[in-house]
């Protein structure tokens, strides 16, 4: 039993996860596909298994967590320590370096951190399946996040959720020019979290079942694109499985809205830039915030950030590569 600390990146998924089969074990309706991250925008965090303790204590960037975050980072926990036959309480102490709950999937990066980092204080030597289960349980798009470069989230069928986990449709190396520009439009937290979302989705939308339906060609399609480097059908299926979404989100009772007047106005820019460029050069996706991911090349990125830098409302933009997923910290960076 060890101290460990991890460093983990979010995903940003091209199909998306919305509607859960099991609200407790995070199972979907549909499997999904992400790009994981580089570490321009990544969470650290820290785990110790410890006698010492009668409960978990989880405190995230420097401020004693809610007894609901906390509750949440148990259920990884427990799930490792099943696994590792651990009965110990544990410390995870975990930091972001960009804003928290805003669009940018900090709870995927920081479900992935906390599985790897606590599997590896448990003493396991646990295997990417293993630990994408492990992460799926703090949220559901984390298990795509123990995955580096390309991934996907296959939904599964069990009712344990035994086989509902991510693995890599390609490497990171596989399209190094690839680029996601982010647009900060908000900072502040969402105001209706992706748990209640997605309720109000499934309960409430008519369309929900269309869209269900044509998931598993929508991912064929998209993970061949991916596979051929094919930036125009990626761009274009990205950005009509991201409005796809926002319209179920829209079409739910009450309708959710997390998209902003800035976030259209990117929707706006982004195609008349591809008008421009005479070709589909960036294509936009929005999770479950106003936040913008840009996806472009490098050729394009600069000019792309700059595009973004000048709609009013932008507060910043930030550009990442796709990332090779978690990493084992030293312990002189441990957070404790
Ligand atoms: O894993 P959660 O509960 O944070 O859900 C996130 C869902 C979206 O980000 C909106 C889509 C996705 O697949 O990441």
């Amino acid at each position: 039993m060890s101290k460990s600390t991890w460093l983990a990146t979010p995903n940003i998924a091209v199909v998306k996860y919305w509607g859960k089969r099991d609200s407790e074990l995070n199972l979907p309706y549909n499997g999904s596909v992400s790009v994981t991250m580089d570490e321009t925008v990544s969470t650290r965090t820290t785990v110790e298994f410890s006698p010492s303790l009668s409960r978990d204590i989880f405190s995230l960037n420097g401020k004693t967590a809610k007894p609901g975050e906390t509750m949440r980072v148990s259920r990884v926990l427990d799930a490792v320590r099943r696994a590792a036959g651990v009965r110990l309480r544990a410390r995870v102490y975990s930091e972001n370096n960009f804003p928290t709950a805003a669009g940018i999937a900090s709870s995927a990066s920081g479900f992935a951190a906390l599985a790897c980092a606590a599997a590896d204080a448990a003493g396991m030597k646990a295997s990417s399946k293993q630990l994408s289960l492990f992460a799926r349980m703090g949220s559901g798009s984390a298990c795509r996040s123990v995955i580096g470069g390309f991934a996907e989230w296959k939904k599964g069928s069990r009712a344990d959720g035994s086989d509902s986990y991510a693995v890599q449709v390609a490497p990171a190396s596989h399209w190094p020019h690839l680029r996601n520009v982010i647009a900060i439009t908000d900072a502040g937290r969402k105001l209706i979290g992706s748990d209640l979302g997605m309720q109000l989705t499934v309960s409430g939308s008519a369309l929900y079942q269309q869209r269900v339906k044509k998931m598993p060609s929508l991912i064929r399609e998209m993970k061949s694109a991916i596979l051929s480097r094919d930036l125009p059908s990626f761009l274009t299926l990205t950005m009509k499985e991201s409005s796809n979404m926002h319209a179920v989100m829209l079409d739910s009772t009450p309708p959710i809205m997390y998209l902003n007047d800035i976030s259209r106005e990117i929707m706006r820019a982004v195609h008349s830039f591809n008008e421009q460029e005479g070709e589909t050069a960036a294509g936009y996706t929005f999770d479950a915030g106003p936040n913008a991911h840009v996806y472009t090349t490098e050729k394009h990125a600069r000019k792309i950030e700059r595009m973004l830098s000048d709609i009013e409302g932008v507060k910043k933009t930030i550009a990442c590569r796709a990332g090779s997923g978690p990493r084992r910290l030293k312990e002189k960076d441990a957070l404790f």
